[in-house]
């Protein structure tokens, strides 16, 4: 794959000043989200032990509880659960789609997500960016041309330089292997591996500091799986943007994630580098996630 024109676009890097190591640039602490009436037992009734994330007395759904976790510039972590296990609530919440019952969302220079008084849209744009599972959830307009698409997020910045506009869209594009002959043609027409490449290129035109992805790759076949991966990582490691990617899938967090963190019934149960929890998990729910993937 090219990779030189995302390189070309990333900001240049700051010398450092300090021996210490950089600040996280998101920090996520305590946050809980749970749908229902809720009751002063639903956490105690919850959890592994309980085998549910349903209160028995109130029928609330506890489906994010108390989770903390830290990611550096350039860090992939990846949150790997099985269905319902909160995966997609957690990551709404650092997208501002979802208002967690308590907790805070910090990111470097923005403060609390949660509490901020920079308006909601404002930071979807430049401190936290969401690729999501489906690419018409996202936005995109189907009837458009995919560098439209794209364009569409770096105008709304205020960008009125339309040559520069469309050169930076097709580098972009470009890189992330939509051939250039393509990129005038309507989103319509494009496979489901070019739209999420497409939804990509949105997401990384204004390079944020945080990029949240929710199930990458599924639907999509397995060679274009590992080309869609190799362009998150690329991404990554070029942007110095802070990553969660979510995924049931534990191959796709083991190709991208340096750490992950594991959630069962909305609570984090394990939490470690990848290779470590992979080869050595802690927790029995981790050990039952990995010997079920092998089986
Ligand atoms: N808006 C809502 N109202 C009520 N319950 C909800 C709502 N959104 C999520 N839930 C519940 O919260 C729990 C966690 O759901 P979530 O979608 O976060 O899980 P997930 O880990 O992403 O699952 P999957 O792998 O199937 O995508 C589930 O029990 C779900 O039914
Ligand atoms: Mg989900
Ligand atoms: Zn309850």
């Amino acid at each position: 794959m090219t990779t030189a024109p995302i390189l070309a676009l990333a900001p240049a890097a700051r010398p450092r000043a300090s021996l210490l190591p950089p600040p996280p640039v998101l920090q996520v602490r305590g946050l809980s989200r749970s749908f229902g009436p809720g009751c002063r037992r639903c956490a105690d009734l919850t959890g592994h032990a309980a085998g549910t994330s349903a209160c028995p007395s109130c029928g609330t759904v506890v489906a994010v509880h108390e989770v903390s976790f830290e990611v550096g510039a350039g860090e992939v972590l990846g949150v790997v659960g099985e269905s319902g296990s909160g995966k997609t609530t957690l990551l709404r919440s650092l997208h501002l789609d979802e208002t967690p019952d308590r907790g805070q969302v910090e990111v470097l220079g923005y403060g609390d997500l949660l509490t901020s008084r920079t308006p909601r849209s404002e930071l979807r744009r430049s401190a936290v960016v969401m690729v999501h599972q489906n690419a018409l959830a996202a936005g995109l307009s189907p009837a458009l041309a995919a560098e439209s698409n794209v364009a569409e997020r770096l105008l709304h910045t205020g960008v009125r330089d339309l040559a520069q506009v469309r050169e930076r869209v097709a580098a972009l594009l470009t890189a992330l292997d939509i051939p250039a002959a393509r990129h005038q043609d309507a989103l319509s027409t494009f496979s489901g591996g070019m739209k999420q490449r497409v939804q990509l290129a949105r997401a990384l035109v204004e390079p944020p500091s945080v990029l949240l992805l929710d199930e990458p790759t599924t639907g999509l076949d397995p060679s274009v799986q590992a080309g869609l991966l190799e362009a998150v990582q690329d991404v990554a490691d070029r942007l110095g943007a802070a990553t969660v990617v979510v995924s049931h899938d534990l191959g796709v967090v083991e190709v991208l994630a340096d750490r992950v963190v594991v959630l069962h019934h909305g609570r984090v149960v394990e939490h470690g580098l990848t290779d470590q929890v992979l080869e050595d998990p802690q927790h029995p729910y981790t050990q039952l996630l990995i010997s079920s993937r092998l089986a």
